[in-house]
């Protein structure tokens, strides 16, 4: 359902506005000081969190961008590099924070969808040797943003972090919308977690709660993880009242599916009238990537005419839309989409 305001918003999954459970579970969080790791509804997220994924401990940071951060400065030294899609959001979406905060580069890999065979890994983790730097880190991205939420494969993960271990990198999962996957997949969290050493999932993306990410790995890394995040100014103080939404999101995580099937049925809708301009077999999780090629008018004109219906919808790459589905939009929002394409359409041809 739209926003009390009938703005339907599909630009992205972390524009929700929090539920009444969230709301209510924030007033009543027990509190204390998380600095001194006293904060019980903290460490009982993080627990839970680490528990669902099959590690020792957990750590809630503010952001992703940061708890991937984190990762990135647990894992290397300045100096070595991260292989990487190379699109991925590490690398091109966090404002160059590993390279500012912690020295390393990139070795990107070419991939339409996210994912990275056992070739690839190898060919671009090649480079520790002799007068080349240490690669020293395999970052995945699963669900795989700008690709359009699709899921990379628990089979593609597990081999090519196999390839990782064996050439001495650690591996990383950016797992903002991991929920996502593997409700998309039906594969559990834990079987991706399982080819990863750390693991960050966003609260504030797909489980719809209003701040907050999570980073979870062995007890050693996240003991060295909270000195990074410190170093960041990560820590928090009486943070359990965030803590609290974001238990009740990740306890109600089931709910993405709603998203999916969203998703689905736009993709339907759009692709019945411009068929070349959503390809709806890739369209699993909660995005729907619109080719302004296959459209009969201008996409910006498609985005000024939703504008006028109160819908909103983004650009990802110049010529490519993005809707993004979550709690705060459903079915009768994404008919509100297909129809407005038609009135766009009697519009073109009077
Ligand atoms: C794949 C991916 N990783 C990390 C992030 C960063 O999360 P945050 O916006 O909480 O910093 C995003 C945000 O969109 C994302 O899509």
């Amino acid at each position: 359902m739209a926003f009390p305001n009938g703005i339907a918003d599909f630009r992205s999954d972390t524009v929700t506005h929090p539920t009444d459970a969230m709301r209510k579970a924030m007033s009543e969080a027990v509190v204390g000081d998380d600095v001194y790791g006293e904060d019980p509804t903290v460490n009982a997220l993080e627990e839970m969190a680490a528990d669902l994924l099959g590690k020792e401990a957990g750590l809630f940071t503010p952001s992703g961008t940061m708890a991937n951060q984190v990762a990135i400065g647990t894992h290397t030294r300045p100096g070595e590099e991260v292989v990487c899609v190379e699109r991925a959001h590490v690398r091109n979406y966090e404002h160059g924070g590993a390279s500012a905060n912690f020295g390393v580069a990139f070795r990107p890999v070419a991939t339409a969808n996210g994912e990275m065979t056992v070739a690839q890994i190898r060919e671009a983790a090649a480079g520790t040797a002799y007068h080349l730097p240490r690669v020293s880190l395999l970052c995945w991205e699963n669900t795989h943003n700008v690709s359009g939420g699709t899921v990379v494969p628990l089979d593609v993960m597990r081999a090519g972090s196999a390839a990782a271990r064996d050439l001495d990198l650690a591996v990383h999962l950016d797992g903002a919308r991991l929920w996502n996957a593997a409700a998309a997949s039906g594969v559990d969290a834990a079987e991706y977690a399982d080819c990863a050493d750390s693991v960050m999932f966003c609260f504030s993306k797909g489980l719809g709660a209003p701040v907050g990410s999570m980073l979870v790995g062995s007890g050693d890394f996240v003991a060295a993880a909270r000195q990074i995040r410190a170093r960041l100014g990560g820590s928090m103080r009486q943070v359990g009242v965030i803590a609290a939404a974001a238990r009740v999101a990740l306890e109600d995580r089931a709910r993405v599916v709603d998203d999916h099937q969203t998703a689905k049925h736009l993709a339907d809708g759009l692709a019945a009238r411009y068929p070349t301009a959503v390809d709806v077999a890739a369209v699993v999780s909660n995005m729907v990537v619109v080719h302004e090629s296959g459209l009969p008018w201008p996409a910006e004109a498609f985005v000024n005419a939703l504008e006028s219906d109160g819908i909103r919808a983004a650009f990802i790459t110049p010529g490519v839309l993005r809707f993004c589905t979550h709690h705060n939009v459903d079915i009768t929002d994404a008919d509100r989409v297909i129809a407005a394409a038609d009135k766009l359409d009697r519009h073109f041809s009077e």
